[in-house]
């Protein structure tokens, strides 16, 4: 049984020490062996439940016995997005730099909720939100303009979408709520990532009320449209209050045309907020052009440096050009965190965001932009563009693979199709070798992808995000598929 100092659940120094090692040797040995592990266990809910499911531990186990159960049991059960060949979802790969620094920021356990609470959690924190604005050519500076960091791309967008309604409400919504006046719309492409409709739907502005536009053959928004909606909804008096941009959707990484939507946001008085949750961080890089143009003419952008930033989870940031907004938004002064309050030049995240009790988010940014610089980010960005791109020429290259939705940002759809003419042309059959090769992708856990539906086609989905995927990673990618696709087409024919 554990022995603890008297009165506290501290070990003593050298015993923590010890311990603390014996941490680093686990993670520094996980990273070692990254390429060689699974990253999916192929374990079931049961398998997992066994290996943790009992009852409440009344009483105190050795720490070096935990310690070995974490490097068993939970290492096995997680599913690796640190693997160069996770491209699923759009998911963290994490940096090295962000552990380290959020091992100490545990540590030091600080609650970055009012300026005094923490004052290098709070400056740093302005730091890395506009060291994040300059990275994407959206200058902030507080404190006019910043913003603050959150959860992730869904309580970012939820953010600045509060915020919108707050300020282009023609009523006091946050005083009177939403009945005491018109009923306010908001607009997107049918493309937008759903945590915008479950923002919409949580601030009571009623799903039906977002309107979903319809998008060009290249997914991005069409902007008569949308433009149409608009003038619809106004003659029939709904309240337009805010159009919402995608930069990088989820599905295929398309980026609407800003620039266009930034004047239709201007002639009617709406606010412009783009969700750049995934795609935000390519603006920073030299190879996309002008398709960000316009990003600096939004009143808000919702960006994941857990993302694309890669910052371990989680890490979100909610960007906005007029910061009083955000504080009208969010501050509720209770007496308990008014009285003592300097106000001098102390900046209160408190009053600029939903949450309370703040972790440390700010110190994994700040860490994972210090040690590699702004310039090794933006050139990892670009390689996994560029690496992305490579899979669709091998697969343009293939007779046995088909692209369904070319490279934009870092996102692909296709299909495998097989090399029998036979099957090539039959939706039908492909959908069902599809939706039975993503089953089998992951039961056979080497590599990790998930589908999508790209114009009704099931389709497989691969998301480069992660600095540690290169070409010849993305060579065996596709092999393994291809593998295991061969034996899914070989059980459908039996
Ligand atoms: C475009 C986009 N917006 C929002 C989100 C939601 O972000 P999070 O999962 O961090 O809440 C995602 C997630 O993939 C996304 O791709």
């Amino acid at each position: 049984m554990l022995m603890l100092q008297l009165m506290n659940l501290d070990l003593d120094r050298d015993k923590f020490k010890k311990l603390l090692y014996k941490v680093s040797d686990i993670v520094a040995d996980l990273y070692s062996g990254l390429e060689e592990r699974k990253v999916f266990s192929g374990l079931n809910p049961e398998d997992v439940q066994k290996l943790f499911y009992e009852d409440l531990p009344e009483h105190s186990f050795e720490p070096d016995n935990v310690l070995n159960k974490i490097k068993d049991d939970v290492i096995k059960t997680s599913t690796l997005n640190i693997s160069p060949y996770f491209l699923a979802y759009v998911a963290s790969s994490g940096t090295q730099a962000g552990i380290m620094a959020e091992m100490i920021g545990v540590a030091l356990n600080q609650i970055c909720s009012k300026w005094h609470c923490s004052p290098v959690g709070a400056e740093m924190e302005k730091q890395v939100v506009e060291w994040i604005g300059e990275f994407i050519h959206y200058p902030l500076h507080y404190p006019n303009s910043g913003g603050s960091l959150v959860s992730g791309g869904s309580a970012a967008n939820m953010s600045c979408l509060a915020t919108a309604r707050k300020v282009k409400a023609p009523f006091d919504v946050s005083k009177d709520g939403l009945k005491a006046g018109p009923q306010l719309t908001v607009y997107a492409s049918t493309e937008t990532h759903s945590c915008i409709e479950k923002s919409i739907d949580s601030l009571g502005i009623g799903k039906r009320n977002l309107r979903k536009i319809k998008t060009n053959d290249d997914f991005t928004i069409n902007i008569d449209d949308l433009e149409k909606q608009i003038i619809n909804d106004k003659a029939n008096n709904y309240y337009p209050i805010c159009v919402v941009a995608n930069a990088g959707t989820v599905n295929t990484g398309a980026v609407d045309p800003l620039y266009k939507i930034a004047d239709i946001c201007k002639q009617y008085n709406l606010w412009f907020h783009i969700d750049a949750a995934y795609g935000g961080p390519a603006a920073g890089t030299n190879i996309v052009g002008d398709l960000f143009k316009g990003l600096e003419l939004a009143d808000s952008i919702a960006l994941d440096p857990h993302k694309w930033l890669y910052a371990p989870v989680e890490a979100g940031c909610a960007l906005v050009k007029n910061v009083e907004a955000l504080r009208g938004t969010f501050s509720i002064l209770p007496d308990y965190l008014r009285l003592d309050m300097e106000k001098s030049t102390r900046f209160e995240f408190m009053e600029h965001t939903f949450q309370l009790s703040r972790n440390f988010r700010a110190l994994k940014i700040w860490a994972t932009f210090k040690t590699y610089g702004a310039d090794l980010i933006r050139k990892s960005i670009e390689e996994n563009i560029k690496t992305i791109k490579y899979l669709e020429e091998l697969i343009d290259l293939s007779d046995d693979f088909e692209v369904l939705s070319s490279a934009i940002l870092s996102v692909l759809c296709f299909r495998y199709k097989t090399s029998d003419e036979k099957y090539q042309h039959n939706d039908e059959y492909l959908n069902k070798l599809n939706q039975e090769l993503l089953n089998a992708i992951e039961k056979d856990g080497r590599v990790f992808i998930t589908g999508t539906l790209v114009r009704e086609n099931i389709v497989l989905r691969a998301c480069c995000i992660n600095h540690r995927t290169n070409k010849k990673h993305i060579e065996i990618f596709l092999q393994i598929i291809r593998e295991i696709g061969q034996t899914v087409q070989a059980s459908l024919k039996d």
